[in-house]
């Protein structure tokens, strides 16, 4: 009986996640186009937390689509975002990292691209609790995306800095409407997630968000 009930939790578990737990982050995820929430931007404002503790339960993936449609969206015609960015240039990119494997978020597509042979949660972040959360977002810029004119590496970091707060604040305030939890964590192991996910010298990871279902 006690056997049956884990059985039955365990594949409970693999349903609600849009990553399966044989993937190992080698097939692309099809996201959902994001609903209407429940829960309006006031109340949503109200909600608005960091949530350092997370359950077990993973992320569903309409919720995670829903995120980071928030996040880094296409919401108009021209491939135009959720979030601002500097001189409309896309040099944001997203990844999301769980159990199973890494995952790149292609907002023109929305949909989940397989990073093959990627690291693990714990390599991208400084704190522990980040990567006991079920899926972690990781904010990476692409300084080689920005104009020509924006010659200085310093002025297209502190613009990437500027750009992920937009984004990360549009991350709150959909998991707050959503009833899940995150953190805007400044607390990037740079070498790791540079490792992890394969980035290239021009991409700076810049910071890291849990995301889940709040513990009690
Ligand atoms: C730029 C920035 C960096 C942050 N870095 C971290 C971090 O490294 N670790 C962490 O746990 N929280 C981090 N936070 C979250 C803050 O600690 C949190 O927003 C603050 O304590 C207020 O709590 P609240 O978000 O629940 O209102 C950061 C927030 C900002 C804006």
């Amino acid at each position: 009986m006690k056997r049956l009930l884990i059985i039955l939790c365990m594949a409970a578990l693999t349903a609600a996640s849009p990553f399966p737990a044989d993937a190992q982050g080698t097939s692309d995820i099809a996201l959902k186009k994001p609903a209407a929430t429940k829960m309006d931007l006031t109340d949503a404002l109200g909600a608005r937390r960091s949530t350092r503790a997370f359950t077990a339960t993973p992320l569903s993936n309409d919720d995670l689509g829903a995120i980071l449609w928030a996040a880094n969206g296409v919401n108009r015609a021209g491939g135009k975002r959720t979030s601002p960015t500097a001189y409309g240039r896309h040099y944001m990119k997203l990844y999301i990292i769980s159990d199973a494997g890494a995952h790149l978020y292609d907002p023109e597509a929305h949909r989940l691209t397989a990073v093959p042979n990627a690291g693990a949660k714990k390599d991208v972040a400084t704190q522990g609790y980040v990567s006991r959360a079920p899926l972690v977002l990781v904010i990476v810029a692409d300084l080689g995306r920005f104009p020509l004119f924006v010659t200085g590496r310093e002025d297209r970091i502190r613009i990437a800095h500027a750009t992920a707060g937009c984004l990360a604040q549009n991350v709150y305030l959909m998991a707050a409407a959503l009833k899940a939890g995150t953190c805007f964590v400044a607390g990037v192991d740079e070498k790791g997630a540079r490792k992890a996910l394969h980035l290239s010298k021009d991409e700076l990871p810049l910071y890291v968000m849990p995301l889940g279902y709040p513990a009690k």
